[in-house]
């Protein structure tokens, strides 16, 4: 059975990720703990413990191959993979996900977005068309779908999520400022509430007056 990692730990995966990417970039091809660390302000004690999570990578007085820890945290977090996304509530938000087109380098591929708005029926988003809600069911039988991201009204929401499981999803990206009620453990939901982190920003900054 695989070993259990932390939250935490898998929370600080995407950084080393981000960091590795910008070594490849840059044309590095190892990199010490040391070096990693005071680049990334982690400790280089950190980095070894996160890393000896997956087995290490590093290699005594060598330090880690830089493309291939990229390429193992990658599997890690599953980004080997692809995983296709539909949006649901093409407002300013899921527009404006979909607009991002950098997801798909790390393979999050946008697939369609959906809506109530008879304004938007027939129109697309960077290519990406929009549907009807009345559509969705037609759709997702058709069309394999990973993840839903949820950027619709959070009265609309729940229920809405609750559609999209009984279609067969069963991750959710949730912008949606409410906690979704879906009975059943396979469900994996990411909550992205931009306001907490500003709220983080906003203590930060008044804490220092204090
Ligand atoms: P918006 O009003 O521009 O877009 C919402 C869209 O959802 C509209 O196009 C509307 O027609 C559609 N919609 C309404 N009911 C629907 C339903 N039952 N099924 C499908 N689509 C439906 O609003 P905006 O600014 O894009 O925000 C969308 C949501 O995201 C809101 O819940 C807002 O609170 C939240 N939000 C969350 C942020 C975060 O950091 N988590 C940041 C900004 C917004």
């Amino acid at each position: 059975m695989e070993k259990e990692i932390s939250q935490a730990v898998i929370r600080r995966m995407p950084r080393y990720y981000r960091y590795l990417g910008e070594l490849l970039d840059e044309g590095v091809e190892r990199i010490s703990s040391n070096d990693l660390s005071s680049r990334m302000l982690v400790t280089a004690s950190q980095i070894r413990q996160d890393l000896n999570n997956f087995g290490g990578f590093g290699q005594q007085g060598y330090g880690y191959n830089v493309k291939f820890l990229y390429d193992e945290i990658g599997k890690i977090l599953g980004l080997d993979q692809k995983h296709k996304i539909i949006v649901i509530g093409a407002g300013n938000l899921g527009q404006a996900i979909t607009n991002y087109a950098t997801f798909e380098k790390w393979g999050f591929i946008i697939t369609a977005l959906f809506d109530i708005n008879p304004a938007l029926q027939n129109t697309s988003v960077r290519g990406i068309p929009v549907y009807m809600m009345e559509e969705l069911e037609a759709y997702c039988s058709r069309q394999p779908v990973d993840i839903a991201a949820l950027t619709l009204p959070k009265e609309q929401a729940p229920k809405t999520a609750r559609r999209l499981v009984d279609l067969g999803i069963h991750a959710f990206w949730n912008f949606a400022h409410v906690d979704l009620d879906v009975d059943d453990r396979d469900v994996i939901v990411e909550n992205v509430h931009l306001s907490d982190s500003l709220m983080q920003l906003s203590y930060n900054i008044v804490k220092n007056r204090r």
